[in-house]
């Protein structure tokens, strides 16, 4: 273990509390770091609910209000495991008092505030990142290298699908993530803020874009003593309701910058698919496919095979030749969802101590606000919108 460390204080103690909390403990241990996250304080609302979470996971202390968190001396880094409503207030806050940020997705409600925020880390000078993870999947990681040695070539068509189905039920509640003001949108954000950033690390900047977005449930049971009867299988139908104030699934057309065109797919309402985040690409030499719910697998077909051996084969990425993959298991020993947050703490730590930027970093979660507000403005009118310039939106 290395001497160096650097301490880390989570805001947000649930679902990405967790994947995050497992991230700063693995990544030392599986990766050769320049110095070591020590778990130095957890915050959420309940001190209860935070002890027993800071106490499973090895944080040494705990708050009650972000605010205190961000200014102590003794923290380094702020991860921001927070619904996407408090990003913006957390993360200028963060970096105004010089801490390293890493921030959950999407990176904000709207681009202004995305705005914001990349403009208070930069005057900041601080290490800054959106936790885009699925870009540190090493199947996606194999398809950028193979499409950086041109094995396929000019790219006509991304193909990217997003689909869960968690809310197809009506009585599910109105979690925040139904709710305008603590999510900005639905799927749009929460999902396609993943395919965009894919497409934009995989295929390149968007210059325009359409959009259709759907709304199926228009209310839901309010969360509270409702949700818990939904989840004790209690569906009478007498709780009280409030209204769904986002989309419930998006449809996006764009034209990327060089020339390509693309699809993105967005709901949390197809039953069966529970995480199936799945793009496909199409060039002039070859194709690739890839599905998180098959992460280590990587379908490539190669024009450049013999004719009568052509065919989609499929890479089973677990080679120690394989970017991250030989950091863990012999091959043939599969990872999961967890490991790409691995990737992104340690390569997070690095870039801190290294002082270089992090990708994606808020210049890039910035970039795709601008697509998905612009779908959004595109979905209202009904015509395409332009995306401006990426030169326009400066890098940090
Ligand atoms: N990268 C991914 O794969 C991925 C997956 C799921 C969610 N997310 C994103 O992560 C973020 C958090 O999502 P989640 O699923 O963990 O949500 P969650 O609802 O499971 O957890 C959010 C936590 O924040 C806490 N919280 C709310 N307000 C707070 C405050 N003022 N101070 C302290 N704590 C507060 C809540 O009590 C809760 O514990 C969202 O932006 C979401 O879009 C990312």
């Amino acid at each position: 273990m290395p001497e160096k460390t650097l301490n880390v204080a989570i805001i947000g103690c649930n679902f990405m509390g967790k994947a995050h909390s497992n991230a700063w403990l693995q990544a030392a241990r599986f990766f050769d770091l320049p110095a070591r996250p020590v778990l130095k304080v957890a915050c959420g609302r309940q001190a209860g609910a935070v002890t027993r979470f800071a106490e499973n996971w090895g944080w040494q202390g705990i708050e009650t209000d972000w605010r205190k968190v961000v200014g102590r001396s003794d923290v380094d880094i702020v991860d921001i495991a927070l619904p996407p409503h408090l990003h913006h207030d957390v993360a200028v806050a963060a970096a105004k008092a010089g801490k390293h940020i890493f921030c959950e997705k999407p990176m904000a409600l709207s681009v202004a505030e995305a705005g914001a925020m990349l403009e208070a880390a930069t005057q900041a000078g601080v290490v800054h990142y959106v936790n885009h993870n699925y870009r540190r999947t090493p199947a996606v990681q194999l398809a950028k290298r193979v499409m950086n040695d041109g094995r396929i070539g000019r790219v006509f068509h991304w193909r990217g699908a997003y689909q869960q189905d968690w809310i197809v039920d009506p009585e599910f509640p109105l979690t925040w993530h139904l709710q305008k003001e603590t999510a900005g949108t639905g799927p749009h954000g929460d999902l396609n803020s993943h395919s965009v950033d894919l497409a934009h690390f995989l295929v390149g900047d968007v210059k325009s874009v359409s959009c259709l977005t759907a709304s199926f449930i228009d209310e839901r049971p309010l969360p509270g003593a409702g949700a818990a009867t939904f989840r004790a299988g209690n569906r009478a139908g007498t709780m009280r309701r409030g209204p769904v104030t986002v989309e419930d699934a998006s449809l996006m057309q764009v034209e990327f910058v060089n020339g390509a065109i693309g699809s993105f797919e967005a709901t949390r309402f197809a039953p069966g698919r529970k995480n199936r985040n799945t793009f496909e690409i199409y060039g002039s030499n070859g194709s690739l496919q890839f599905d998180l719910e098959r992460m280590n697998e990587l379908q490539f077909f190669s024009r450049s095979d013999p004719a009568d051996a052509q065919g989609f084969r499929t890479i089973l990425v677990t080679e120690p030749c394989h970017p991250y993959a030989g950091k863990w298991w012999p091959p043939g020993h599969t990872i999961g969802y967890e490991h790409g947050f691995v990737h992104a703490v340690a390569d997070f730590v690095s870039a801190i101590v290294a002082k270089t930027p992090m990708d994606p970093d808020f210049t890039d979660g910035m970039k795709v606000m601008t697509v998905l507000e612009a779908a959004m403005t595109a979905a209202r009118s009904g015509a395409r919108v332009r995306i401006a310039a990426p030169e326009r939106v400066a890098r940090a």
